[in-house]
């Protein structure tokens, strides 16, 4: 087995022992002969997958019952659609606030539906902070703010909470659910592809307030897009991504194995400061988030040149570092550092930067 250590911002890099664990049920899930890809969604075995996967996210996140927990499929970018859908009239306003790439689609997709409008952004300083909003700059007849809590292409992050007022929130939490701290009970709705922190691509795991859920939306909302369907029918609508609800459970049993998501914060932190630390005192790469915005589970930095970006990927690529290119549209460099990305890939990732920049 030759491993890398892979830094993509998704999907992403997963702990060894999960796939293992996968390895060895993959032909024969718990005395049943058959495996998880193979068995029918409706099956007591599979039943009970969905159900253990449901209550660890419970335990593990504190999710209050009157919350519900949805599978769906289409990922996080199916839910800016969803939500508006759901939340609000045509005619209704909803709120957006605009940190960066997927935060902009989100409001971009709302506007087909109804009137979405953004209420801060930092697009004009390319996205290096998350913008401030006051109570007051969301208009009271809002239907919900929406915020994007981690922003994986650009590395910043909500590191403080968000005021706003009584209008319910709802944030897209894709790129840092399970690896910090997130107290569901100030939302009302957190989403996330799991394809980054919590498992497999194929399944988009969805956090709701009950109350928040309304029966009488639009006729012409497709049956698949609404979350009253999705809850009444507990995700099985249709047939629901079985192997990706199958692994998050698998990620969530780990993630509580290794002491819960407090601890796993506690390594992406100090993940993240490593690696913060040897950037804010190099010659040769830079990070140009707002310091008190920096995000612990994808770190952005610059070189002055792409040549010289280029001549550094080829080193990592050479020392089994991999996917360390920024997204196309913020450019650099990126380091994804999710869960699954233990402290030695870190090390190893300022070992070649070291070598790197004594050698330029
Ligand atoms: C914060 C955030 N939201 C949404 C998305 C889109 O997710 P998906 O590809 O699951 O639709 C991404 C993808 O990288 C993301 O990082």
């Amino acid at each position: 087995m030759n491993r890398v250590y892979n830094f993509s911002a998704g999907p992403s890099q997963m702990p060894l022992e999960v796939l293992k664990r996968a390895q060895e049920e993959i032909f024969d899930y718990a005395g049943t002969g058959t495996s998880i890809m193979e068995m029918s969604h409706r099956s007591p075995a599979f039943m009970n997958v969905l159900k253990e996967t449901k209550d660890t996210l419970r335990r593990i996140m504190e999710i209050p019952d009157d919350y519900e927990i949805l599978f769906l499929q289409g990922g996080a970018t199916t839910q800016f659609s969803m939500i508006p859908m759901n939340f609000a009239d045509r005619k209704d306003t909803v709120a957006y606030i605009d940190s960066g790439r997927f935060a902009s689609l989100s409001c971009k997709e709302a506007k087909r539906w109804c009137n979405a409008i953004t209420v801060a952004s930092s697009k004009d300083d390319g996205y290096s902070h998350i913008p401030e909003v006051k109570p007051s700059d969301i208009p009271s007849d809002a239907k919900y703010l929406h915020i994007t809590g981690n922003n994986t292409v650009y590395g910043t992050t909500y590191n403080r909470p968000i005021e706003h007022g009584n209008i319910p929130l709802i944030a897209d939490w894709s790129s840092a659910i399970l690896g910090k701290w997130i107290d569901v009970k100030d939302y009302d709705m957190i989403y996330a592809g799991a394809q980054k922190n919590m498992g497999p691509a194929g399944v988009c795991v969805v956090i709701i307030k009950k109350s928040l859920v309304k029966d009488n939306i639009d006729d012409v909302v497709p049956t698949m897009y609404s979350y009253a369907k999705q809850i009444e029918s507990d995700s099985m609508y249709n047939t629901p991504p079985c192997w990706s609800i199958y692994m998050c459970g698998l990620m969530a049993k780990w993630v509580e194995d290794q002491g819960g998501i407090r601890a796993m914060e506690e390594i992406n932190r100090k993940k993240a400061s490593m690696l913060y630390d040897y950037i804010d005192n190099s010659r040769i790469y830079r990070n140009n988030v707002n310091r008190s915005d920096r995000s612990i589970t994808n770190v952005t930095f610059v070189m002055e040149s792409e040549e010289m970006t280029a001549d550094f990927l080829k080193l990592c690529k050479e020392n089994g570092l991999i996917n360390l290119k920024g997204h196309k549209a913020a450019g650099g460099l990126r380091a994804s550092i999710y869960n699954g990305m233990p402290v030695e890939g870190v090390e190893k990732l300022i070992e070649v930067m070291k070598e790197f920049e004594r050698n330029v």
